[in-house]
């Protein structure tokens, strides 16, 4: 080993809380990832709760995630929420000119997506219209899935679909990206209009507590943060959301199985990048809100590549190898450490699409190195961040290698997440830290960076027990092999 790479834990001066909700998903309706993939309909032979697949939802109840992103993405802002309630048979169909311009039946809807995140234990985060939508139409959703104060047209309309009580949802998005498929708007304009629907939205006495996200920039925009951070006035946002894709030419985005370590290691450079991304977002921000009441949400996350071969353009079906649990691995630990600002985050997306979790295929379902990594990293959920440093950590190109973030829960136990992204360099990594013994380690690597998990062989890469550390008194040493992510637990 070349370098003797220290990682500092303070475990006596825990900072901020790791808000669970950067844990998040999102789910579109794109490709496969609700028709045909979660959602397979009631009268399906594959076994399903109201038509959601039943050994989807138990991989996302394992996984606790802590809230879900729907309906877009681009598809939110063509979307009628009033279109797709009440029985299924009589629903209007949607033509998704977002994504391929398939024929959707419109069979999952509000009902069955709120009744979903209940079963789960997820908060549901909707996305309201801002495009070819209307003020009345947010505020009758939002009225629609919350108002409690007895009989009103729309509680009425509610139960008389099924539903007498509310399903208090919290988190609204005002628009997606409204610079580009969600309207081609200016900062300006963007914000103006948002002001009008925030206020629409809460002027009910019963909407105290809603949590109104605006759009943010999508690339290195920091004047879209500026203009919309001075035109809204605090008490009218509660979130600015970014999205941030790992890709490193949007032309030609290169396989998501056959790839280069060349076009490796620039994924790596573009998933670095949030670094940078969430600390410049963070410096606008706290200009106008130095108490960092307004969280910044990044909505949009993960690896995307060419899809499959022989796959619909539009459906954004990819594969997911070693490469996107190292993206996962290091963006999660660039959230932890950014815990003060970084309120949620959703990877984009969890079944079939783009990062995904999950993967289908007819009755049969897989999860991916990325699912992995997210349900190693969920004992972070809702801890407290401990400030770590990293000293001698060594470069792979100009990326740091070693990324590290650690936390400490309820009970008193830390949890410490190290990623080692280098391909081909495994590293010895001493950390010290006071009066901590580790109860357990678990590692995901694979011998190649391109290593998927099949239908076949769908236990290929899985999380397994790390043995190879030393640990003596407040000390562990570990050596972390190449591309391969590790998290202790310790008391
Ligand atoms: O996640 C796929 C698409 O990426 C979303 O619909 C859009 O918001 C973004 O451009």
């Amino acid at each position: 080993f070349s370098q003797n790479i220290i990682v500092e834990i303070d475990s006596e001066q825990p900072t901020d809380t790791i808000s669970k909700h950067i844990y998040g998903h999102f789910a579109e309706h794109l490709g496969r990832c609700i028709y045909g993939g979660l959602y397979v309909g009631d009268d399906s032979k594959i076994p399903n709760t109201s038509g959601v697949r039943n050994d989807i939802i138990e991989a996302l109840k394992e996984l606790q995630i802590p809230n879900l992103r729907w309906p877009g993405g681009c598809f939110a802002d063509t979307y009628h929420w009033k279109d797709a309630i009440g029985p299924k048979d009589q629903r209007k169909h949607i033509e998704n000119y977002s994504w391929g311009n398939v024929r959707e039946d419109n069979g999952f809807g509000t009902h069955e997506f709120l009744n979903l995140c209940e079963q789960i234990g997820a908060e549901p985060y909707l996305a309201v219209n801002m495009n070819s939508g209307t003020i009345e139409e947010a505020v009758e959703w939002e009225q629609y899935v919350n108002n409690a104060n007895g009989s009103s047209n729309l509680t009425d309309l509610r139960a008389e679909n099924g539903r007498a009580k509310p399903w208090n949802v919290k988190y609204w998005g005002i628009g997606n990206e409204s610079w580009d498929c969600g309207g081609d708007m200016t900062a300006d304009y963007y914000s103006n209009l948002y002001k009008r629907y925030a206020r629409a939205m809460t002027s009910y006495s019963n909407t105290e507590g809603l949590y109104r996200i605006a759009v943010g920039p999508g690339w290195d925009d920091y004047d879209w943060t500026e203009t919309v951070m001075k035109n809204i006035p605090l008490k009218s946002i509660e979130g600015l959301s970014v999205h941030h894709y790992s890709v490193f030419n949007w032309e030609n985005k290169g396989s998501s199985f056959d790839f280069t370590e060349e076009e490796y290691f620039k994924t790596m450079q573009r998933a670095w990048f949030m670094e940078e991304f969430i600390t410049k977002n963070s410096e606008v921000m706290d200009k106008y809100d130095p108490e960092k009441k307004v969280g910044l949400i990044v909505d949009e996350w993960g690896g995307w590549y060419n899809v499959m071969p022989n796959t619909n353009n539009a459906f954004l079906y990819q594969q997911n190898t070693m490469r996107d649990a190292m993206i996962a691995g290091l963006t999660l630990n660039i959230f932890n450490n950014h815990a003060d600002r970084v309120h949620m985050a959703n990877l984009a997306q969890t079944v079939n699409v783009l990062q995904a979790v999950i993967l289908t295929e007819g009755e049969k379902m897989i999860l991916t190195p990325t699912y992995h990594v997210m349900n190693m990293y969920k004992v972070h959920q809702d801890a407290l961040l401990l400030p770590t440093k990293i000293e001698n950590n060594p470069d792979y190109g100009n990326v740091p290698a070693i990324s590290v973030s650690a936390s400490k829960d309820n009970n008193g136990r830390t949890y410490i997440s190290l990623v080692n992204i280098d391909i081909k360099k495994d590293y010895e990594v001493t950390i010290n830290v006071d009066n901590l013994k580790p109860r357990s380690a678990t590692i995901l690597s694979s011998e190649k960076i391109q290593d998927y998990n099949t239908f076949e062989n769908p236990n290929k890469i899985s999380p397994k027990e790390f043995k190879d550390y030393k640990s003596k008194k407040n000390q562990i040493t570990l050596d972390i092999p190449a591309f391969s992510v590790v998290v202790f637990e310790a008391n």
